[in-house]
């Protein structure tokens, strides 16, 4: 029994481990390749190089985690995050469409932004840094990673973002128009004014 017990165990610990080596090939099993051809009508509003286009509204999407990207792609055509634009173009991807993309996105490399005031980049870093702490807003880094760059595969990249792009999903998150978060980014943004909103916006568009 007990050796039976020992065996099991050895088993299910090596199967374990065989989990946790497998995992990150998994959470990475979009194809960059086949992405690229299915993101050929992205290019026009997030760029030929993923680093966004015309509109400051349209955002960046090189480099982002190829995670966030599927999800946000899911979400998008289930309308649990709604944008208008956004709900049409990923209305025909399926699920294995959206991770491709999102490994095609996750593998170009990210432009560097910059803030537009120092003033208020001083403010917005204090804030990414160390939060609002009489009003419980955690320090955004803490989530985000001290350069920007996003803790894989829950939280995404936001440096170098456009700073109307970040504003505008900050202002969603506030009001609740934007809702796909698992509550977390509702919660901190509602704590927010718009002031110190567009004060971090500024900030983390310089971020890298
Ligand atoms: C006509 C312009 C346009 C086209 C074409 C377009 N997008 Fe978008 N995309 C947007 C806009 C605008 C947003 C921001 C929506 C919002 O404010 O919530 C967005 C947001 C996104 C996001 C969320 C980014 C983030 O950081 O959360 C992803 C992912 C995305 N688009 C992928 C795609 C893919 C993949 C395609 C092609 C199949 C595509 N987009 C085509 C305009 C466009
Ligand atoms: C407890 C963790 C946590 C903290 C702290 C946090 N975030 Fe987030 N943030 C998230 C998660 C998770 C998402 C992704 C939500 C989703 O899946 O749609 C996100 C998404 C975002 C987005 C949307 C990115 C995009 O491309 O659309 C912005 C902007 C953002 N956070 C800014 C901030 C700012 C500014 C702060 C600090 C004031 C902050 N976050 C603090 C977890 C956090």
């Amino acid at each position: 029994m007990r050796k039976s017990w020992s065996i099991a165990v050895r088993v299910l610990g090596l199967s374990f481990l065989a989990a946790a080596l497998a995992s990150p090939v998994l959470a990475a099993s979009g194809n960059a390749a086949r992405g690229q051809t299915k993101a050929a009508a992205c290019a026009g509003c997030h760029g030929a190089d993923g680093n966004g286009g015309a509109d400051p509204t349209w955002p960046k999407l090189a480099g982002q985690d190829a995670d966030y990207i599927a999800k946000q792609l899911v979400d998008f055509k289930s309308g649990a995050r709604k944008d208008p634009i956004m709900a049409g173009m990923a209305a025909p991807l399926s699920a294995q469409d959206a991770k491709d993309i999102g490994a095609y996105y996750a593998g170009l490399k990210a432009k560097a932004g910059a803030a537009k005031s120092a003033e208020l980049a001083k403010q917005g870093e204090r804030i990414y840094r160390g939060g609002i702490t009489n009003r419980g807003v955690s320090a955004c880094m803490s989530c985000h990673g001290p350069s920007g760059h996003g803790i894989p595969p829950r939280y995404p990249r936001v440096s170098g973002q456009g700073p109307a792009y970040t504003e505008k999903q900050m202002l969603a998150f506030k009001s609740g128009a934007r809702s796909n978060d698992g509550d977390i980014m509702t919660r901190i943004a509602f704590r927010m004014s718009e002031q110190e909103i567009k004060a971090v916006s500024d900030y983390m568009a310089g971020l890298h």
